[in-house]
């Protein structure tokens, strides 16, 4: 039961992950182009801010989650006397499910910070910039999150 739980916020926290990147990148972006940048900016600047508290604790909770349900399968392989090896999938999900956490943290603690500075100080081309290499990253971060969801669900390599 422990483990369906877990399994399950595991899975709702990427879903709030995963699926506040792809709207953000592909409906609010595209939608909100058209606005002069004072206004552009100042509305990202807010619904970044909203959005970077929720994947903050949405990525802690699918990492810890992970972490944790591997531990305990690790666990009880090892106490039922057998030998513990990750499957291939689970291998792939560990190591770009933290280099997505390193790369949100790059966006929220450099990127948004330039973004924060950028907009209080009313420097519009340069908010724009930091925009700019957010977007980027954030598509990177899409990418990741597709791949590792294709590779577990597809079950790569079992
Ligand atoms: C440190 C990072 C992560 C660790 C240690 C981790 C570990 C795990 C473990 C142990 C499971 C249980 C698998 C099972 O019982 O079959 C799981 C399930 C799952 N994980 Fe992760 N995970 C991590 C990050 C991610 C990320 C970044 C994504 C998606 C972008 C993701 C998507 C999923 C999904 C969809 C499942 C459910 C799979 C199924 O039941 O078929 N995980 N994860």
């Amino acid at each position: 039961m422990l483990y369906a739980i877990l399994k399950t916020l595991h899975v709702l926290a990427i879903v709030v992950w995963v699926g506040g990147m792809v709207f953000a990148h592909f409906f609010l972006r595209p939608a909100v182009a058209r606005l002069e940048p004072p206004v552009r900016l100042v509305l990202m600047h807010d619904v970044l801010g909203r959005f970077f508290r929720a994947v903050l604790a949405a990525s802690l909770l699918a990492l810890a989650s992970g972490v944790w349900m591997l531990g305990r399968v690790a666990r009880q392989v090892v106490q039922s006397g057998g030998s513990f090896e990750m499957p291939l999938a689970w291998t792939v999900m560990t190591v770009l499910g933290v280099a997505m956490a390193a790369i949100f943290l790059h966006i929220r603690f450099a990127l948004y910070r330039r973004l924060d500075r950028a907009v209080s100080g009313q420097q519009w081309a340069a908010g724009g910039e930091a925009l700019g290499q957010i977007r980027r990253w954030v598509a990177v971060n899409i990418g990741l999150g597709v791949l590792v969801l294709l590779v577990t669900l597809l079950r790569v390599g079992s």
